[in-house]
């Protein structure tokens, strides 16, 4: 069975300078399922190797070893880029087309037929709420209307598989939830999606599955249920009346602790609350809140960081 896109022991190695004898290595044996019909999140911090990943399944730059396919198919081969629809992190479309002008090139490149053309190209239109604005140049758009009908060039050719590289970054609220709604939507469809970013919110609100990467490599993967529930329960405890230097004192095991005006806010594991709750008592403090702390995907996302910290962007050889 193939795969929207599968990818295998990946590695891209740039070469840079003047005398291209500087190299970092972006991806460091990457290895990617993705299923057919699902929202897969690829979540990581800036220069995580993201969007080389994703240039690589477009066959916009070439990997230096191992394979990347799509729909079992080479990403050089016409196949492939039938089957896709793209929206890139910065996109740069053709500043003096209208709006719909640039949808409707995006659907004669993408092999919609020309009888179903002006109905479709209308369609995405609407469905990106830019219906009012088609007929501006594209120079005189916002980021966010960019920025969507950008999306309707993406998905015109009703692509078996999208993929977007940080769709909602620099959006406002109501431009996040509309994209978020869109990508909902064309999984409804039955549209396989790759949505790649580091706004872990947008992560919790649509993808079933996601990947964390750091450093070029796949630190965690799974559903967003697996991902915080897999681990250790933790719970939030307000301290009050004792200072810092006194809390770090009395030697208790503890995941973090925040100073909060007069209050310490302390994270911990739930086996060592009990001992926790006695220390701060006996040494003069009061314990005003006590409550379970989901371990959220922020958490993870900085944990799955922490532990590779040496590794954050690509790594200069
Ligand atoms: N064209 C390029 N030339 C040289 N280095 C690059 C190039 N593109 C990306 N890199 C480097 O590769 C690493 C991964 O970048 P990228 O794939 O853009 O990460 P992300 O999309 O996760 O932010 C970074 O260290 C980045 O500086
Ligand atoms: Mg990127």
């Amino acid at each position: 069975m193939t795969h929207p896109i599968e990818v295998h022991q990946l590695s891209k190695t740039y070469r840079l300078g003047f005398l291209m004898n500087r190299r970092v290595r972006a991806l460091d044996k990457l290895d990617l399922t993705v299923r057919e019909g699902e929202v897969f999140g690829l979540l990581g911090p800036n220069g995580a190797g993201k969007s080389t990943t994703i240039k690589i399944l477009l066959n916009l730059v070439r990997q230096s070893s191992g394979t990347a396919l799509v729909f079992g198919r080479e990403p050089s081969s016409a196949d492939a880029r039938r089957l896709l629809g793209y929206l890139p992190e910065n996109p740069a479309p053709y500043e003096y087309l209208t709006g719909r002008e640039f949808v409707t090139l995006a659907a004669t490149l993408g092999g919609v037929s020309s009888a179903d053309r002006p109905a479709r190209v209308s369609q995405v239109i609407e469905m990106v709420g830019m219906g009012q604005h088609a007929s501006l140049q594209i120079r005189r758009y916002s980021k966010g209307m960019l920025q969507r009908i950008c999306l309707a060039q993406a998905i015109v050719h009703r692509p078996k598989l999208l993929i977007l590289d940080e769709p909602t970054s620099g959006l406002d609220p109501v431009g996040r939830r509309q994209i978020r709604d869109l990508i909902l939507e064309e999984r409804r469809n039955g549209t396989t999606i790759l949505f790649c970013t580091h706004v872990i919110p947008d992560v919790e609100a649509v993808c079933d599955r996601i990947a964390v990467l750091v450093g070029g490599n796949r630190v965690r993967e799974g559903t967003v249920n697996e991902l915080v529930t897999s681990s250790v329960p933790l719970v939030e405890v307000t301290v009050e009346s004792l200072s810092r230097e006194k809390f770090d004192a009395l030697g208790v095991p503890f995941n973090e602790v925040h100073a909060i005006g007069e209050r310490l806010l302390v994270r911990t594991e739930d086996a060592h609350t009990q001992a926790l709750l006695q220390k701060v008592l006996a040494a003069g403090g009061r314990v005003t809140r006590l409550l379970p702390a989901r371990f959220s995907l922020e958490d993870l996302f900085i944990q799955a960081m922490n532990e590779s910290h040496h590794r954050v962007g690509g790594r200069l050889l």
